[in-house]
C-alpha cells in the first residue's frame, strides 16, 4: 500500500528551499495558492501565531525549520551565538501553546545543538535534524494511514461513512495526513463511501482546507455545519469519526480542535466508533491528563465578524480554539508506534515503550 500512498502524495505546504522557508497560506485556500518566503526566525513564528501554517506536525516542522534561520543569523552576527539562540527558541514557543510538536521540535533542535561537539559543524547539524524532523513525519503519516486502514477492517469491513473535523491531510503536517491520511488511504482500498466534512468554525479549516484536498482527488464529500454532526451520526449512517489531535496526554486524553469532544459524546451516545490519529510526536507524557493541557484562546473578533464585516452584536466573545475530549470516549489511537484501544494510562506508558513500526 506504501507506493500507492506516496503516489497519492499531491499537496504540500512546506518547502524548505536551503536560505528561506516557503509556506502555502492557508488563510486564503482555496481561493489562491499563494507561497510566501520567511528568513527569519522571528516571521517564522508570526506565520504560526496567524495560521498561514496550521495543524499541530506542520507547526512543528516550520518551527524547526525557524531556528535553523535563527541559527543562521546568530552566528553570522558573531559572539556567543548558541547563547543568543535561546530568545529565538522562546520566540518560536510563545507562537501558538497547544499542538505540543511545537514544543517537541523546538526540544529536539536544542538537544541536537547540545550534542553537536564541534561549533563548526553546528548550522548543518540543525538544518539536517529540521529535514529529518520533516521527513519522518511523512513517514509516520504513511505508516499511520496502513495501521488505520488495518484497524477499520478489523471492525467493520468496508463501505464506511466517515465524519471528520478539522483539516488533518496534507495541509496539516509533513506528508499524507494523520486523520486525513487514514481516510484517504481508506479510499485508494475502496473502504470508502462518503465522507463528512464539518465546517469547523471560526476559521472553516473543513470546508476550506478538508473539502478541498478531498475533492481534488475525487473522494466523495459532504460539507456540513458543525452543529449538524449529531443529526448526521443517527440518520446517515456514519460507521467512524476520524480526528486528528493537538496533544494527547499521559492518560490517553486528546486536545484537538474545538468540537471534538462534542463530537465523541455523540459517537458513544449513537453507537459510532471514534478513532484518533496523531504521530507520537503529538503524545505528552509529562502531563498526567487532559486538564493540565493549556488551551489556546483567540480573538473574539473571529466569531463575531466574516470577512472584516460584523456579523455578531455588541458583545463579549469566548473563542477557545481547542477542546479535551477524555479518553473514555476515545475507541482508539493510532500512531506509527502502534494503535491503542481503549486509551488509558498503562496502555500509554506502553505504547511509548515501543520503537516505530516502520
Ligand atoms: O488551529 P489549527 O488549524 O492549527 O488546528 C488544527 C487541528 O486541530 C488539527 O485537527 C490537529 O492539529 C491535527 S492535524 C494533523
Amino acid at each position: 500500500m506504501r507506493d500507492r500512498l506516496l503516489a497519492a502524495e499531491k499537496v504540500k505546504a512546506i518547502d524548505w528551499q536551503g536560505q528561506a522557508l516557503h509556506l502555502l497560506d492557508q488563510r486564503i485556500l482555496p481561493f489562491e495558492e499563494q507561497w510566501l518566503a520567511y528568513t527569519t526566525a522571528d516571521g517564522v513564528a508570526q506565520a504560526i501565531r496567524d495560521m498561514v501554517v496550521r495543524g499541530a506536525p506542520a507547526i512543528g516542522i516550520a518551527a524547526a525549520y525557524g531556528v535553523v534561520l535563527a541559527a543562521r543569523a546568530r552566528q553570522a552576527a558573531g559572539g556567543d551565538w548558541v547563547a543568543a539562540l535561546e530568545q529565538d527558541f522562546t520566540l518560536l514557543a510563545n507562537s501558538r501553546p497547544t499542538a505540543v510538536n511545537l514544543f517537541w521540535a523546538l526540544n529536539r533542535m536544542r538537544d541536537r545543538l547540545a550534542r553537536c561537539q564541534d561549533r563548526a559543524d553546528a548550522l548543518q547539524t540543525l538544518e539536517d535534524e529540521a529535514i529529518a524532523i520533516h521527513e519522518s513525519d511523512r513517514e509516520a503519516n504513511l505508516t499511520m494511514a496502513q495501521l488505520g486502514v488495518d484497524a477499520i477492517r478489523r471492525h467493520q469491513g468496508n463501505a464506511q461513512t466517515v465524519l471528520t473535523h478539522c483539516n488533518t491531510g496534507a495541509l496539516a503536517t509533513g506528508g499524507f495526513g494523520t486523520a486525513l491520511g487514514v481516510i484517504r488511504a481508506a479510499w485508494l482500498e475502496g473502504m470508502i463511501e462518503q465522507v463528512y466534512a464539518d465546517e469547523t468554525r471560526p476559521w472553516l479549516q473543513g470546508s476550506r482546507l478538508t473539502a478541498w484536498e478531498l475533492a481534488n482527488e475525487g473522494i466523495p464529500v459532504i460539507l456540513n455545519v458543525d452543529s449538524a454532526a449529531a443529526h448526521i451520526m443517527k440518520t446517515k449512517g456514519v460507521t467512524w469519526v476520524i480526528v486528528g489531535a493537538d496533544r494527547i496526554t499521559a492518560n490517553g486524553d486528546v486536545a484537538n480542535k474545538v468540537g471534538t469532544y462534542q463530537l465523541a459524546v455523540n459517537a458513544m451516545h449513537h453507537g459510532v466508533r471514534f478513532m484518533v490519529v496523531a504521530p507520537s510526536s503529538t503524545i505528552d507524557m509529562e502531563l498526567a491528563s487532559g486538564d493540565d493541557i493549556p488551551i489556546e484562546e483567540r480573538a473574539g473578533s473571529e466569531l463575531l465578524e466574516v470577512g472584516g464585516k460584523r456579523v455578531g452584536a455588541n458583545v463579549q466573545a469566548f473563542n477557545p480554539v481547542f477542546d479535551v475530549t477524555p479518553a473514555d470516549l476515545i475507541d482508539i489511537i493510532v500512531t506509527e508506534k502502534g494503535i491503542v484501544e481503549r486509551p488509558d494510562a498503562t496502555k500509554m506508558a506502553q505504547l511509548m515503550c515501543r520503537k516505530r513500526l516502520h
